[in-house]
């Protein structure tokens, strides 16, 4: 083949080319054009097969030629190609379309319980006081939880705390209050003591507002001068903290073993402010705890001198607390793991 048959043909085999990329519009195609214009079979490769019968002496500018003519039909490939792949890939994308507006996925923060929110609400209240914190076990002797509370063995006040039994002395504490023997066991008749200790707690109850397991707070304060006043300011603080400012507060005469005078305190019914309402009742109160100087027989049991000596305890209810709190209808929904119940108390 001379020179400028080459040039012909090459310029054919182009304008083939040209004239058929512009029908090429998916991958098939692509691969069939490819095969016509590059592959074994095509003009190009035929003209490579030919360079042999070329005049030597023209071999060299043919093969310039040609190599000029191969660069043109690859171009022609690699740009339908690049095509191709950018048009399939919109039509992924167009597809499979992100809509950047929708809200995101945000990760499920966790809450802080109900019980451990009034657990921590009365505990930075009283260390706030100058309270030291103490703590007992939930299986406990009959001693520490009757005895040396002033409830001796067959005494009727047992009845008020139906307690279950572990083993031949052994409870589950029916109250927080055995904490207060082990706390003057370990100071041994010294003063003054000034501790909470919250706790869980075991009795035969089971309602809409008792469970068989329930939270107490403790307190017990012991010096040569603790009064009666103390006592009164203290929890008036802590229920007006709690409860809000605008509560009245109100204590009664009260009966318990291991203190004497006895009070319970009521704070008047946030619901109806005071008017009365079956939230309260229709009394206009809500009871809260029970309190009182601690009895000298307590002292005298648990190694404290009674002449030299007094103080005053409190015990309240957690659980109580943090349904009059928040409204909780049933003390169950506090040991319940229901997610949506305890989802409302993400952002306080
Ligand atoms: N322990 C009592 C109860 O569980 C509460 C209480 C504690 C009363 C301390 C007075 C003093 O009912």
């Amino acid at each position: 083949m001379t020179i400028a048959e080459f040039q012909e043909k090459g310029e054919a085999a182009l304008k083939a080319c040209l004239l058929e990329v512009d029908a090429v519009s998916n991958l098939d195609d692509l691969n069939v054009f490819k095969g016509r214009h590059l592959g074994k079979k095509s003009a190009l490769t035929g003209f490579y097969q030919m360079m042999r019968s070329v005049d030597p002496a023209e071999r060299k500018e043919f093969g310039i030629l040609l190599s000029r003519l191969k660069d043109k039909i690859e171009a022609v490939y690699a740009k339908k190609a690049s095509e191709i792949e950018a048009k399939l890939l919109s039509e992924k994308m167009a597809r499979k379309k992100v809509d950047i507006t929708l809200p995101g996925f945000y990760p499920l923060a966790g809450a802080i319980h109900p019980y451990q929110k009034v657990v921590r609400e009365i505990t930075d209240f009283f260390v706030g006081l100058g309270f030291d914190i103490a703590d007992g076990p939930e299986v406990e002797s009959d001693e520490n939880n009757f005895a040396k509370m002033n409830i001796p063995m067959d005494h009727p006040a047992r009845d008020m705390q139906d307690s279950f039994s572990i083993a031949e002395g052994v409870v589950l504490r029916s109250h927080t209050s055995a904490v207060q023997a082990r706390v003057m066991a370990a100071m041994k008749g010294k003063a003054p003591i000034k501790v909470i200790c919250p706790g869980k707690v075991y009795r035969r109850d089971n309602d809409a507002t008792h469970s068989h397991q329930f939270g107490q707070i403790e307190g017990l304060v012991i010096s040569r001068d603790a009064t009666f006043a103390n006592l009164i300011e203290i929890l008036t603080k802590l229920l007006r903290h709690l409860f809000g400012e605008k509560r009245a507060v109100r204590f009664r005469p009260s009966f318990f073993p291991f203190t004497e005078p006895s009070i319970e305190a009521d704070i008047s019914c946030f619901e109806c402010d005071g008017k009365g309402c079956s939230f309260c009742k229709h009394t206009g109160w809500i009871e809260i705890l029970g309190a009182g100087m601690v009895h000298p027989n307590v002292l005298r049991l648990n190694g404290y001198d009674a002449e030299e000596l007094q103080g005053f305890a409190f015990g309240l209810g957690i659980d109580r607390i943090a349904m009059l709190k928040y409204g909780i209808d049933d003390i169950k929904r506090l040991y319940a793991d229901e997610a949506d119940f305890l989802a409302q108390f993400r952002k306080e």
